[in-house]
């Protein structure tokens, strides 16, 4: 099984392939903002994905007209609703924004 790590709390969670990272965060109990539910139009979402890059879903066209829109993003940055868990290695990532 493999396992998302959720920052800054270090928090884990053991998860199966093809759930997003934004409800992987939520069932883990961590807080994080997701204003439009999934819809890839709000960007409070936002997320880096810190390490195990390859065990998380490509980004989508509609997923990176998002981010461009999106204050501080970076090399590592994802949309938490859009990014969907592989299950084919470890991923590490960092919550940007609470609720
Ligand atoms: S919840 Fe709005 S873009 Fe992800």
């Amino acid at each position: 099984m493999t396992t998302v790590t959720i920052m800054p709390s270090g928090s884990k969670i053991e998860a199966t392939a093809g759930a997003s990272l934004l409800s992987l965060i939520l069932a883990s109990d961590e807080r994080i903002q997701h204003n439009c539910d999934g819809k890839a139009t709000c960007g409070t979402c936002h997320i880096f994905v810190l390490e195990g890059r390859k065990g998380v879903s490509k980004i989508a066209r509609e997923e990176n007209e998002k981010l461009d829109a999106v204050v501080g993003v970076g090399s590592k940055s994802r949309l938490a609703c859009q990014a969907f868990f592989l299950g084919t290695e470890d991923v590490t990532v960092e919550v940007l924004s609470f609720r």
